[in-house]
């Protein structure tokens, strides 16, 4: 299924994306749920699938992470389970990003579901996100406050928490109204009736991470072996001093390995189109063979993305999942980056390549693009 996003998307990034939180009404006109809350329920019991559980039960906040054994005895109120990633798991979830493809595909993180019975929330929080949260069945009270510095505490070590606070939006969703909230607004959810929400999460890296995700990048391609020299070290008074001169040169030597824009460019590039969250890879038995590949093309059938796999393109290098794609067929490349579903015309002559088909039959092997059957 399609859904169309009611939204003014100009206005939207000018006035609200990253800046200011806004509630969009109806922004799914007739919404159908994607998922059913005992669906929902079977993927937190699967091992593969993140998935956790908040309660408030007399006043006591506590959280459980799945997989879930089974759901008794929780009562008609006060819990929500709230599944990460559904879009990998649950194919018509995953219809759901769709919409907000025209944001970029490499701030997209997941489609988070959850379910709550009236009462049900996970209290007053920030999140470091973007997040589009849709309001799937039934309706909940959702307020959002200002963004002001906010002491956070744990009143469950899982469980982030800020102090109540004043409201800038102050609602009761009904299905298909959207709420978007930029990182550090706090907010809080609270079931009126059981409900589904849906979170489309748009993730920013920090500069740890990026850090973090570098320095793996430089050891595993043992980069930066060139060591720090000094033939004109001179006698000092104070031999506990570290001189200014030679901080600069160690600065210098550790900047000079950030300052190449060609390994950037593929460091960035495998670094961001690995998922943060399990794909649900399926390799085919037997696996293709570049001749079948081929022929199931040229009979026109389609090739379809797994979902939530990461394909992204920096510069002239497309990425799947962490590795490069080794070709020089860009165009048809890109085209494995654009579109979900692609066909023999799209790829043009890279088909006709038999190391372009020897490519595609090893990502199909791997479980990242499948024929429809
Ligand atoms: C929820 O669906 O209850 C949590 C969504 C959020 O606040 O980020
Ligand atoms: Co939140």
């Amino acid at each position: 299924m399609d859904y169309e996003l009611n939204l003014d998307w100009q206005s939207f990034m000018e006035s609200h994306w990253q800046k200011r939180p806004l509630l969009i009404k109806g922004g799914f006109r007739d919404f159908r749920d994607t998922i059913s809350p005992d669906e929902l329920a079977g993927l937190a019991m699967e091992d593969d699938v993140s998935s956790r559980m908040v309660t408030r039960f007399d006043g006591k906040w506590d959280v459980r992470h799945g997989p879930f054994q089974d759901f008794d005895d929780l009562g008609e109120k006060d819990w929500s389970i709230l599944v990460q990633a559904v879009n990998h798991w649950h194919f018509p979830s995953a219809a759901l990003m769709k919409p907000f493809r025209c944001l970029s595909d490499w701030r997209a993180d997941d489609l988070m579901i959850s379910y709550s019975v009236p009462g049900g929330g996970v209290g007053p929080h920030l999140d470091q996100y973007d997040v589009f949260i849709i309001q799937g069945q039934g309706r909940r009270h959702w307020r959002v406050g200002e963004k002001i510095p906010m002491k956070q505490h744990c009143p469950h070590p899982d469980l982030l928490q800020v102090a109540p606070f004043d409201a800038i939006i102050d609602d009761e969703m009904v299905p298909g109204d959207i709420l978007y909230i930029p990182p550090g607004f706090p907010h809080e959810g609270y079931a009126i009736e059981e409900s589904l929400n849906y979170s489309v999460g748009f993730r920013a890296p920090n500069a740890r991470e990026l850090f973090s995700g570098f320095a793996d990048y430089v050891i595993a391609n043992d980069l930066g072996s060139y060591r720090y020299s000094d033939p004109d070290l001179s006698f000092r008074d104070n031999p506990a001093l570290i001189q200014q001169g030679e901080l600069t040169k160690l600065h210098r030597m550790m900047q000079d390995l950030l300052d190449q824009p060609a390994v950037f460019r593929q460091w960035f590039g495998e670094y961001i189109s690995q998922s943060r969250h399990e794909l649900d890879l399926a390799q085919p038995e037997p696996p293709y063979t570049p001749e079948d590949i081929q022929a199931l093309m040229a009979q026109g059938e389609s090739l379809f993305r797994l979902n939530g796999l990461r394909v992204l393109r920096v510069g002239d290098t497309c990425f799947v999942n962490g590795e490069e794609l080794k070709t020089p067929h860009i165009e048809a490349a890109d085209v494995l980056c654009q579109y979900d579903e692609v066909s023999a015309d799209m790829l043009g002559d890279a088909l006709h390549d038999p190391q372009f088909v020897i490519l595609l039959t090893a990502l199909i092997n791997s479980g990242y693009w499948y024929f429809d059957d």
